[in-house]
């Protein structure tokens, strides 16, 4: 059989709520046309994030029961340990409420003022918390991930000459670490390759700096890389998420992601002095190191998530769906980023739009028009996001884990090609109100005459 079916039943429904394109047109001048500040309700399909968003499994929910909610020595807490070091292999694991909470404490303790932090490309979260503790946060993706229209297998990898460069410039010992995030979140969730997660490890060790990984999607990068990567074929996703981890010294973790879970993360990492300065930070912000600002029953739910996001009939399902969306638009017209990965579509707005300049938002425009049109939610990864930084001006439709079924899909399909084909009629955007970081979460507008 050449169909791929969704690998569940659905035990548990949530009714999701219709409106009209005039109710919609209020709430949006009630929000300052800023799609985060629009109540759940009012959104018929929420592709704004896959994360926290997951249906979480029977299995998940049968060990909630069991979570084990003493403040210190949690059985919770090593059964989640036990699932993380089997995947990640890590010397210390530090549960935080979720990636965010990791970073901080990682950069607060790795990075000084002045410091430079190289990635494939920084999350929002994460660049902004290098930026916090004074640092620099430098993006040095691969040159062909500039263009969104060419079709390799590994658009996300980090440009290792870049690097090497970068290092011997900012002289080493400004450089406390190297970030690579798989998947390339910010440059259209495009996966890492196991060859350069290790090029970037080789120079890594020739300047002695350690290596952490962003790791919130690495069952979808592992999984990306046994289809796409020649010598993985026969792997299984866990054995190639082992091989990921054993070229790191570290990572940051969102459960929200690939965990299945709606809540959590945790800083891993092989350094006993690090670790102790990370739990002694943690105490003081999160919570004691065996629950690290969680309840029990959320380490529960980690654990179980993490053993079965590897599963492969999931992944094969989770790849398929999402690639489903992206040819059926982009095989009609619509510039997507290509090739479609696994969390997320991108659309491509500067292509799309060419008549509304960064200045006019594209992406925020497009947003805000599917969601008028069809009341469906995305979210811009441009230069409201990332300011002068923004390399392209994306829409992402994040595909939440287990949520939706087919026809839902169908239907984003459907409003996006006809939004597309009016395209030349959405005007832009203006700021009236901006906040000094992450400002994309608040900040309101006002539409400006087409
Ligand atoms: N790193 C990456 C690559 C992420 O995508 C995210 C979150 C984080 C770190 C931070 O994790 O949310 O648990 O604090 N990404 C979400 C998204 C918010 O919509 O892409 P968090």
């Amino acid at each position: 059989m050449k169909t791929i079916i969704e690998p569940f039943k659905i035990k548990a429904v949530e009714p999701i709520r219709q409106t009209t394109p005039e109710e919609r047109q209020g709430y949006l001048e009630q929000a300052g046309y800023n799609l985060f500040l629009i109540h759940a309700s009012n959104i018929l399909i929420d592709l704004l994030t896959d994360s926290g968003t997951s249906a979480m499994s029977a299995d998940q929910w049968a060990a909630i029961m069991r979570g084990d909610e003493s403040y210190a020595g949690s059985e919770s807490f090593y059964r989640m340990r036990r699932a993380v070091q089997e995947i990640f292999g890590f010397r210390h694991v530090i549960p935080t409420h979720q990636g965010r909470a990791a970073e901080h404490i990682l950069f607060s303790v790795m990075c000084k003022p002045g410091d430079v932090v190289p990635s494939n490309t920084h999350f929002d979260t994460t660049r902004a918390n290098i930026e916090f503790v004074g640092a620099k946060a430098v993006d040095l993706p691969v040159p062909e991930a500039a263009d969104t229209q060419t079709r390799l297998p590994f658009k996300g990898n980090m440009d290792v000459d870049a690097l090497r460069r970068l290092i011997s410039e900012a002289t080493p010992r400004r450089v406390p670490l190297i970030l690579v995030t798989v998947t390339n979140n910010s440059a259209g969730g495009q996966p890492v390759s196991m060859e350069n997660i290790r090029a970037v490890r080789a120079v890594a060790d020739e300047f002695s700096i350690p290596l952490y990984l962003d790791a919130c999607r690495f069952a979808e990068n592992a999984y990306l890389i046994k289809l796409r990567e020649p010598g993985y074929a026969e792997r299984t996703p866990k054995q190639i998420a082992q091989e990921m981890f054993s070229l790191a010294d570290g990572c940051t973790f969102s459960a929200k992601k690939d965990a299945f879970a709606n809540i959590g993360g945790f800083l891993a990492t092989n350094s006993d002095a690090l670790a102790e300065r990370e739990k002694n930070l943690l105490i003081l912000t999160e919570g004691f190191p065996t629950y690290g600002g969680l309840a029990g029953r959320d380490l529960e739910a980690i654990a179980v998530g993490l053993e079965e996001v590897l599963h492969e009939d999931y992944l094969r399902y989770r790849i398929a769906s999402t690639g489903y969306l992206g040819r059926h638009i982009a095989d009609r017209g619509v510039p997507i980023v290509e090739p479609p990965g696994a969390h997320a579509i991108y659309l491509d707005a500067r292509r799309m739009l060419p008549h509304l300049p960064p200045s006019q938002f594209p992406g925020q425009a497009l947003a805000v028009e599917l969601y008028r049109h069809a009341g469906i939610r995305s979210v811009e990864i441009g230069s409201l996001m990332f300011g002068e930084n923004a390399r392209q001006e994306l829409v992402r439709l994040a595909i939440p884990r287990r949520v939706y079924t087919q026809s839902h899909i169908d239907y984003v399909v459907e409003a996006i090609l006809e939004v597309n084909q009016r395209r030349e009629q959405i005007g832009g955007l203006e700021i009236t109100y901006q906040a000094k970081f992450l400002r994309h979460f608040t900040a309101r507008f006002r539409p400006l005459e087409r």
